[in-house]
């Protein structure tokens, strides 16, 4: 199979790829030399940027050492580190009692890293100090230890008051917002709130749980913990699977490609960041940038009934 066809599109100061592999329940379900060949998969299919976080507290309480095997399998596989993009995360649920700067750190050295290209500062359940976390990122890219930054799931008037803050004060504010988004679920990603900050390219979209956890790759609920249903449409997510398939079938795809290529036609797309637990499934995913290029607004059409998530707010309230 042949590699990227798509250009890159910018995310913060980075060009990246269209594709990115995440690191929750994924490196840590693998056997070690499938964890190699896969990052190895992963850099020819132009999908060589990889989130990796520390799943270590609040809801992700989960000791999970995928962080560190991505690491050893990253050193195994001879990648060059100027060939990827590696994303890292912050969590706040218990910042500033735990610092940006020892998290991040720590994190580093679980994964045997220097530097994160970019970072995702996580979602909450108080309102944060937005002008604060302005500041100690920033802090961290002064030190080098990463180069920008972006959000996740945040409501709008937090992300706004950071991109203010950092506006005010001259310095790095987010510039991409990691959000759910997936043919079943759009209203963050495509609705009125964040809508005009996608627009006018005050940020870049990643699109998320874009299978919600595999459910519409495979009409399946995952028996492993997966990502917060928002709204608590799960079980109309899963009753849409045939319709999806169906669609994909008229396609000639899998419902896994056309998940895929449904969320990189959204012009705010800069990446979609999937789990895979197998090659055959990367490849699945990839197949989706040869069929936004040929069908990309077809592809769209084809969808546009099927969002399910209506009853859920777009500013990121829930
Ligand atoms: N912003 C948010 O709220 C949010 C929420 C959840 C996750 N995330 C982030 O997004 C990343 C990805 O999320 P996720 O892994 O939880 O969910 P996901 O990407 O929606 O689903 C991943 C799972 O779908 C299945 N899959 C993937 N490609 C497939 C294919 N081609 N054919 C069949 N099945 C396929 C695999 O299941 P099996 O391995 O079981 O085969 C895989 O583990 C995470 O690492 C995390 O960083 C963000």
């Amino acid at each position: 199979m042949s590699a990227s066809t798509l250009p890159h599109r910018a995310l913060g100061g980075l060009a990246v790829p269209p594709l990115a592999l995440g690191s929750w329940n994924t490196w840590d379900r693998m056997d070690p030399d499938d964890a190699v060949a896969m990052i190895r998969r992963a850099v020819e299919l132009d999908a060589g940027f990889f989130d990796v976080a520390y799943y270590n507290m609040g809801p992700h309480a989960e000791n999970s050492r995928t962080d560190i095997l991505f690491g050893e399998a990253l050193r195994a596989s001879g990648v060059e580190r100027s060939r990827i993009v590696l994303c890292g995360k912050l969590w706040l649920w218990d910042w500033p009692n735990q610092s940006f700067r020892g998290q991040l750190v720590e994190s580093l050295e679980r994964a045997g890293l220097d530097r994160f290209d970019t970072l995702v500062v996580g979602d909450y359940l108080d309102e944060p100090d937005a002008a604060r976390i302005v500041t100690d990122v920033n802090a961290l890219i002064a030190e080098g230890l990463v180069g920008g930054w972006g959000i996740n799931n945040w409501r709008i008037e937090h992300t706004r008051a950071a991109l203010d803050a950092a506006a005010d004060a001259g310095l790095v504010g987010p510039s991409f917002a990691q959000l759910k988004y997936g043919i079943a679920r759009r209203a963050m990603a495509e609705g009125v709130a964040y809508g005009s900050l996608f627009a006018e390219g005050t940020l870049a979209l990643q699109a998320s749980d874009v299978f919600e956890g595999g459910i519409l790759a495979t009409g399946r609920m995952p028996q492993r913990k997966i990502g917060a249903d928002v709204g608590g449409i799960r079980e109309h997510i899963l009753a849409l699977y045939p319709e999806v398939a169906r669609i994909a079938e008229g396609f000639g795809v899998t419902p896994a490609t056309l998940g895929v290529a449904f969320c990189l036609a959204h012009p705010a797309t800069a990446n979609v960041l999937v789990g895979v637990s197998r090659i055959a499934q990367l490849e699945e995913n990839h197949a989706a940038l040869a069929l936004v290029a040929d069908r990309g607004a077809e592809v769209r059409e084809a969808l546009r009934g099927l969002r399910v998530d209506h009853g859920v707010r777009d500013d990121g309230a829930w």
